[in-house]
């Protein structure tokens, strides 16, 4: 997974490709590189390391060119390293070509090269292209490319240029993400949108198989076959500023404070104060639909995969229908019974996701109904669902995901009443219900974003410790997962998500005098029982730290300090506890010091399986 940068135009490339690339760096940021035709040859930059590396080495040795491709890179095939950075070049550097996906032929095809005489200088699978296009040159560089890729298996966004035709760039994709950026006079490729809207808003999404060729006032798309074909233009309707910082410090903090208005975006127009139904026309999931499905699957990973927790939780319980939500890694290889009956939810922030796809298209082949819930339009998973739910979150840039997360509660929710209104499973008034507390999320988050403060002193007296345990039952044991994994991912600390009655059966082993625990007690049916899981722990020296419904008092007797969440119906609450857990995670990865926005060995998006 490794993020794609193309320019093609009138303006100096280097720049545009540097300042795309700082969008993508969520995508990896093991190494990065450009290339820019000079007017006579090619001239690669490329560096171990962030993306400042290679912009001061670029500053130090400005070429000047007009055509370019660029490439952040979280590496698969070959350590991080100057050599494995892309772009890689045919030997005599004439075609250059970066990559994002895994060319799974390529030590068949390393070999076949070799045994013509080519030779490689990185351990990576892009080389083997760069090499391939020069070994099969036909005097037509798209022709070239087209011929090279009935030669490749696995997944590819490529981007390629070559000095033997330096009036074109080309892309191409197959289950790796590709946009065209289509400008004035200019024309651009990119993995993503951030990284070419300062230059347009005009977009069109490339669908797998589909070759793109730029020139500086023209765009050409061909299908799988070759036939150049016309499709619609997408107008993007983010802001910059909605892509970038705006004055925070970090993403995810700009990204925790802007669930209020995640929230409020992702229910306007399906959630109205005097319907009593849930407005999804998109979904068309009615009463007949829903009579044809005998079992419903969620499957994601990571955070989603959490929310996809939550999500069952709330089909079960309004709709009464048996769900199973899976990590789609092993969804995929369990030979699930999944055919026409079933219903299959797959939630993915970025839609591209290589094991929720790979899962997505198995549930698909069996014949299962897919329904889709994604915060990017026009991403993988929301082309090949049957139908989407989108989380109107904006763009998510940091890792760890935090608005993503709470706009696919809601949507969790929506749907879960949605069913369940259909099916005749709950009454109108349970609907309101549930109805106006999400309706007072927004509002609740905002207060409680209000006390950061409390939260960020909390994490400074506690930032040293080197494990924390996340307690829950019932609907807080699924936040607590997602809790301790916004804690681990950011800042380093080994933690752990248990459901709070499952400690005595042998976890409990290892509390000692000062271990934190993060207890979640907002479950009225629980409450009793949870405070005596704290009690437990107490008792064996934990420091314990209680996160509770404001009027919950008893608590305030058993954990040495407690965090209040605003009332709200018990059903909901993941929505507004997790806010707190974001932030102590924030505080506690900023306290120590950790590179919050882009944590070690993680990227945004994980488009390999
Ligand atoms: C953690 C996190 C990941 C993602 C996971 C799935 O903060 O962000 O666990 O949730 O990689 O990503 P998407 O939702 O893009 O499929």
């Amino acid at each position: 997974m490794c993020g794609i940068v193309g320019y093609i135009g009138n303006k100096q490339a280097a720049d545009i490709l540097i300042d795309g690339l700082k969008k993508l760096e969520y995508r990896g940021y093991d190494s990065a590189g450009i290339a820019v035709y000079n007017g006579e040859k090619i001239k690669v930059q490329k560096y171990k390391g962030r993306l400042s590396v290679l912009e001061e080495k670029v500053k130090e040795n400005p070429v000047q060119g007009t055509l370019g491709i660029g490439h952040t890179r979280w590496a698969t095939h070959g350590a991080p390293s100057d050599i494995n950075s892309h772009p890689h070049s045919n030997a005599s550097g004439d075609i250059v070509v970066v990559h994002n996906g895994i060319i799974e032929n390529y030590m068949e095809l390393k070999e076949e090269l070799e045994e013509e005489g080519y030779t490689f200088k990185s351990e990576t699978d892009t080389e083997v292209v760069a090499q391939l296009l020069d070994y099969l040159y036909t005097g037509d560089i798209v022709e070239t490319v087209q011929k090279a890729l009935t030669r490749l298996n696995g997944s590819y966004a490529l981007g390629i240029i070559s000095t033997r035709e330096p009036d074109k760039l080309i892309g191409v994709r197959k289950d790796s993400p590709l946009i065209v950026g289509v400008g004035e006079g200019e024309n651009f490729i990119a993995s993503d949108i951030p990284a070419i809207l300062k230059h347009t808003k005009n977009v069109y999404f490339l669908e797998n198989n589909e070759l793109v060729i730029l020139e500086k006032d023209q765009v050409t798309i061909l299908n799988k076959k070759g036939k150049a074909i016309k499709k619609e233009i997408f107008e993007v309707n983010w802001s910059i500023e909605d892509a970038e910082k705006g004055g925070y410090r970090h993403f995810m903090l700009k990204e925790i404070e802007e669930q209020p208005k995640a929230l409020k975006d992702t229910m306007t127009s399906r959630l109205l104060e005097d319907q009593d139904q849930v407005i999804l026309d998109q979904i068309k999931l009615g009463k007949k639909e829903l009579q044809n499905i005998n079992r419903i699957f969620i499957v994601a990973c990571g955070t989603a995969y959490h929310a996809g927790l939550v999500g069952k939780y709330a089909i079960e319980r309004f709709a009464r229908i048996p769900v199973e939500t899976e990590v789609a890694s092993e969804f995929r290889y369990k030979k699930p019974i999944v055919d026409e009956h079933s219903l299959v939810i797959v939630v993915s922030q970025s839609g591209e996701t290589a094991d929720t796809l790979a899962a997505l298209r198995l549930a698909k082949e069996k014949g299962a109904r897919i329904l889709a819930i994604t915060n990017v339009i026009g991403s993988t998973v929301s082309r090949e669902a049957d139908n989407v739910l989108y989380t109107w979150a904006g763009p998510e840039i940091a890792v760890a995901s935090t608005k993503a997360y709470t706009t696919q509660l809601i949507c969790m929710y929506m749907l879960a009443l949605h069913i369940a209104l259909e099916l005749g499973t709950i009454s109108v008034e349970f609907f309101r219900e549930i109805r106006d507390a999400l309706k007072q999320t927004p509002q609740m988050v905002e207060e409680i974003l209000k006390h950061k403060h409390d939260i960020q002193k909390f994490a400074d007296h506690n930032f040293n410790t080197n494990s924390v345990f996340f307690l829950g039952r019932g609907l807080d044991y699924y936040t607590a997962m997602e809790g301790s994994l916004k804690l681990k991912e950011i800042s380093y600390i080994h933690s752990e998500a248990y459901a709070a009655g499952e400690l005595k059966h042998g976890t409990i082993a290892l509390i000692e005098k000062g271990t934190l625990i993060i207890a979640l007690a907002t479950q009225q049916e629980l409450y009793e029982k949870l405070l005596s899981n704290m009690k437990e722990v107490k008792a064996r020296g934990a420091h314990v730290v209680a996160i509770a419904q404001e009027g919950h008092e008893e608590v305030k007797k058993v954990a040495d300090e407690v965090f209040y969440i605003p009332r709200i119906n018990d059903h909901v609450t993941p929505v507004t506890i997790i806010p707190i857990l974001q932030l102590i995670a924030y505080y506690i990865a900023v306290a120590r010091g950790t590179d919050v926005d882009k944590p070690r060995n993680l990227a945004k998006s994980v488009t390999v399986e």
